[in-house]
Order: structure tokens, then C-alpha cells, then sequence
């Protein structure tokens, strides 16, 4: 049996490691490249390094989205090291890390692809607490909405009206309350974020005769894909919901993004208005998103 060594990353790790995930699959590359440097310099995140004999041959990183809530992303092993237990080692200090934190819940995503993470999640008893498809269109440079209807940026003002929007069941979209946060990571949309997300001016709303009847709000995947306006949440009525794709695609040609995306809840509705409103299926399969209790 191998002597493997864990430890916190540093930065002299980054050469081995990025050597590595050059070849992580076999017709796709990899991000890790892209962000590496951020990653070790976030104080909110931990990236984990399986070495052997002193060289790096694995990582695994968690993200604390909130004092609560960590977001597992980031495993990796060397080609050459697989299927020896390295990513099981990882795991089990990822766990120790948040367990000694005191942070109670984890999550992360899994595409429907993956069946070696799928299998490993299965076997762990962790459950899928929600599927997303990611989609991406271009920005449009003109939008027309009907009369009566407006597409504004919300206030500090709207935020009771905002959140009966978001708890109540007679909307469509996201509705386990989840905000896909910059980076991609899920968390729990919490009153406390909202009101953050309101005031940093990153909610847009469509009113009709001066009544909240949907919201988006902006997210970001900057070094993945600084190009595209990204959003981490939708919801909103039948009648309002294409109506606020066409205005967030006119804000991202506004905005001088090249294409606007983000990853959608598979609600059905909100799946064919995306189709009708001219998205498309930007990475093949679902994601699944798994949520456990690092104390149970
Ligand atoms: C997924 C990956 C991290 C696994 O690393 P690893 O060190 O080979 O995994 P381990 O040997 O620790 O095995 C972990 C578990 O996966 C299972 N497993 C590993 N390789 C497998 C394979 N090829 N087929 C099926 N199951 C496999 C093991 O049986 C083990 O299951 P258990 O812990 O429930 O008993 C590695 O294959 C990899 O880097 N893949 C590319 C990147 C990736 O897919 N990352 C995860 C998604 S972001």
C-alpha cells in the first residue's frame, strides 16, 4: 500500500498539479489551470493535496459559501494514481476539515456523465436535492416589452415583495430556494443574501401595473467564462417568465457581454420557455445536486 500524505495546498504545488490536470479527461479540458491562483488566494476556500513521496498526485477543494454551508468541487488524481483510494483519503479530510468547523451541510454537483461520482455519491447514501441543465444564448440589442409591463433593476424597497415572490408555491422556477453563486456554487438563497444580493443591485425584476411578478438575479463565472452574463436564479409567473429572458438578454448586449447563460432547474415550464426564447443546451446532460449533513 502506497504512504499517502495530505496537507493544505501552497503555491509551489501549482507546477505538479497543473501538469496533472492536463490530462484529467480524455476529450474535455480543464479549468483548474484557470483557477488556481484564486483558489489558494480565497480565504473562504481549503484545497487539500494528496502527495507521494513529496510530489502532489491528488487535490480536492471545499468552499464555505456561508458559515454553514461548504461546497465540495475540484477532485482530481494523476492518470497514474487512480483507483488506489486517493479521492476516498481526500474526501475523508474534506470531511474532518468541516466537521471540525463546525459547518454543517455540504453539497456539490455531479453531471449525469460521471458515473464513477455518481456511484461514490450512491454508495454514500448522499441524496439529489435538485437537477440543473445549463444553457447559454446571445445578448439581443432590442427588446420590446408589452405596455404595462417594466424590467427594472430592484431596491431595497422591493425586498418584501421580492421574497414573497421567491417562498411563494404560485411561481415557476427555481423553487428549492437555491442561488448559484459566483463560481458556480449552490447555496441556500438566505433572507440575510438576499437582501445583500437587493442592495449590491444584482436582483432584476419585471413589474406589471407596479406588481413583482418575476426575478433574476445575476451571478458571475468569471474565470471559466468571463464573456457570458451569468445568472443564478429565476423565478416568475407564466406570462412574466419569457418576457424576462428577453430583457436579461437585451442587459447582457447592454452590459457588452457576449453570450448570457447559467445553470437552469429542470422545471418544465421554464425548460420550453428557455427553448421558445432561443437558449440552448450549453453542456450535455443534467447536473445533479447533492446535499448531505457532514454530521450524520
Ligand atoms: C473521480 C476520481 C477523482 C477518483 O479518484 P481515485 O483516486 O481513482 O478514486 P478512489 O480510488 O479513491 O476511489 C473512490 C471511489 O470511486 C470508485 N472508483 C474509482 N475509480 C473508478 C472507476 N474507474 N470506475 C468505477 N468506480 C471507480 C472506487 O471504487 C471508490 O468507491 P468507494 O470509495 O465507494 O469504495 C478520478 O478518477 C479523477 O480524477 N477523475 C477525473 C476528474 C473527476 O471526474 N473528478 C470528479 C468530478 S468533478
Amino acid at each position: 500500500m502506497m504512504d499517502v500524505q495530505v496537507r493544505l495546498a501552497r503555491a509551489e504545488d501549482g507546477e505538479a498539479v497543473l501538469a496533472f490536470c492536463e490530462h484529467t479527461w480524455e476529450n474535455q479540458s480543464d479549468y483548474i489551470h484557470l483557477v488556481w491562483e484564486q483558489w489558494l488566494a480565497e480565504p473562504e476556500g481549503r484545497i487539500f493535496v494528496a502527495l507521494v513521496n513529496d510530489v502532489p498526485v491528488g487535490i480536492a477543494r471545499v468552499f464555505m459559501v456561508s458559515e454553514s454551508e461548504a461546497w465540495w468541487e475540484g477532485l482530481r488524481v494523476d492518470r497514474a494514481y487512480r483507483g488506489q483510494g486517493i479521492a476516498r483519503i481526500l474526501n475523508s479530510q474534506r470531511e474532518q476539515f468541516l466537521r471540525e468547523n463546525n459547518v454543517k451541510i455540504s453539497r456539490c454537483h455531479v453531471n449525469s456523465r460521471d458515473k464513477v461520482m455518481l456511484g461514490m455519491m450512491t454508495r454514500r447514501n448522499r441524496k439529489i436535492v435538485a437537477h440543473y441543465i445549463p444553457h447559454k444564448t446571445t445578448p439581443i440589442s432590442t427588446v420590446k416589452s408589452p405596455s404595462g409591463s417594466t424590467f427594472t433593476q430592484l431596491n431595497y424597497r422591493d425586498f418584501t415583495c421580492a421574497l414573497e415572490l421567491v417562498k411563494s408555491p404560485n411561481f415557476y422556477g427555481e423553487n428549492n430556494c437555491f442561488y448559484v453563486s459566483p463560481g458556480a456554487k449552490w447555496q441556500e438563497l438566505k433572507i440575510e443574501l438576499f437582501k445583500n444580493l437587493i442592495e449590491r443591485g444584482l436582483v432584476w425584476g419585471i413589474k406589471q401595473s407596479d406588481r413583482l411578478v418575476g426575478l433574476a438575479i445575476e451571478s458571475s463565472l468569471k474565470q471559466k467564462s468571463p464573456e457570458t452574463f451569468w445568472l443564478g436564479y429565476i423565478r416568475g409567473t407564466k406570462e412574466s417568465l419569457p418576457i424576462l429572458l428577453l430583457e436579461l438578454r437585451h442587459l447582457a448586449f447592454q452590459k457588452k457581454y457576449s453570450s448570457i447563460g447559467g445553470f437552469f432547474p429542470t422545471c418544465e415550464l421554464l425548460l420550453n420557455f428557455l427553448e421558445k426564447g432561443g437558449f440552448w443546451k450549453s453542456y450535455t446532460g443534467v447536473f445533479s445536486l447533492f446535499q448531505w449533513d457532514n454530521f450524520s
